[in-house]
């Protein structure tokens, strides 16, 4: 067997995706293994085919660079995913012709480096015979077989930092400020950020609210002297009956595009209280910038042991962060299986909930002055 790797990075970017490329290639490298990056997402393995090598002495610098070396795409013939989140086949050609050029490379493994979609692409390559492993990535954190996905941790670092901006903006202007953060069907950002930056109120995908339960919260707000309000609302979450934002046309080879909610949460709130309410949509800036720490190490352990993965032909697999703290294998397939979503009932939402933070769902009771 040939020892060449080929690396590919799949999806949105997001922070970390350097420091595994890099963890890959340093562990590779000690063992005699030489990698490639395949270069635009796993379109680089159609003809002409888009691979660079990757040698030991390109990976200065990595540990902290934000975005991919070797590009990304989440649409055209290699997306699984479409519309709604609905299943789709890559089709046989395009697998088979990936299939001779990743041979014609001598590889011997495939890393994919990705989300859901990413890795429902790996799932479908590895039943056709690609020596494939997993890594999770995604900002969104909504894989259910990895206790967290690298990248989350940084991208709840971004949106607590503007939360914390729009805390003094918001009181000195006596305004309701609103953060859209990202969060496709999981509102783990919004959750986490919410709660280390004190929001007011928490709007995610798992919990529908009404707009009347937010626009008491103000009110009682009002009533205790707090004439400033924040809302940080995830893309994905919505009123009741109703289904997500989109802020474009769905296309038939990627996931509908989410984003406006935060501009209609906004606008109702002013409509209904007449206090001056603003929308920041945060959108790509959480995908950007060097990772946290605990991104780095987790994103170096990722790529170590997706490495060690390989040198045991442990193929059709995903590292995952385990319950014990500890990496190990989980199958793709059980990878892929289901979304982690946040418990409307769990520790996270109840902890929020006992400080008086809304969700948009429950209207909590108002003091008799509420409007003074
Ligand atoms: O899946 C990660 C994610 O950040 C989602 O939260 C978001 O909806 C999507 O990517 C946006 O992707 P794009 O940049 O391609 O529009």
């Amino acid at each position: 067997m040939t020892k060449k790797i080929g690396i590919v990075t799949g999806g949105g970017d997001c922070p970390g995706l350097n420091a595994v490329i890099r963890a890959i290639v340093k562990a590779g490298s000690l063992y005699g293994w030489e990698c490639i990056g395949i270069h635009g997402g796993f379109d680089g393995l159609l003809t002409p085919v888009q691979a660079m090598p990757l040698a030991l002495k390109d990976m200065d610098g990595l540990l902290i660079r934000g975005g991919t070396i070797l590009g990304t795409a989440n649409s055209g013939l290699f997306s699984a995913k479409t519309g709604h989140g609905e299943l789709r086949q890559v089709p046989q050609k395009t697998l088979d012709q990936a299939k001779t050029n990743f041979d014609a490379l001598g590889l011997s493994a495939l890393v994919a480096i990705g989300g859901d979609g990413t890795l429902t692409i790996a799932q479908q390559m590895f039943e056709m015979g690609f020596p494939v492993v997993g890594v999770p990535k995604t900002i969104d954190n909504d894989l259910d077989a990895t206790q967290t996905t690298f990248g989350f941790d940084t991208a709840v670092a971004c949106a607590v930092d503007a939360l914390d901006r729009l805390h003094s903006t918001a009181q000195s202007h006596n305004r309701v400020m609103v953060l859209e953060v990202m969060g496709r069907y999981a509102g783990w950002i919004a959750a986490y950020a919410g709660l280390a930056g004190g929001a007011d109120v928490i709007l995610i995908p798992e919990i529908k609210f009404n707009y009347g339960a937010i626009i008491q919260k103000i009110q009682a707000r009002e009533a205790e002297g707090k004439h400033f309000t924040i809302v940080i609302v995830a893309e994905g979450a919505a009123p009741e009956g109703q289904g997500f934002v989109t802020s474009s046309k769905t296309e038939n080879d990627r996931e509908a595009r989410l984003g406006g909610i935060g501009h209609l949460v906004a606008a109702k709130i002013e409509a209904q209280t007449q206090k001056e309410s603003r929308c920041v949509v945060l959108g790509h800036l959480q995908r950007g910038g060097q990772p946290t720490q605990w991104d780095r190490q987790l994103c170096t352990r990722f790529g170590v042991h997706a490495f060690q993965m390989i040198a045991k032909s442990q193929f059709g697999y995903m590292v995952a962060l385990k319950e014990n703290g500890m990496m190990g294998p989980v199958t793709l397939k059980d990878a892929v299986h289901k979304i982690r979503r946040v418990d409307p009932q769990g520790e996270l939402i109840m902890t929020a909930r006992a400080l008086g933070i809304s969700f948009g769902d429950t209207p909590i009771p108002l003091p008799e002055n509420a409007w003074g």
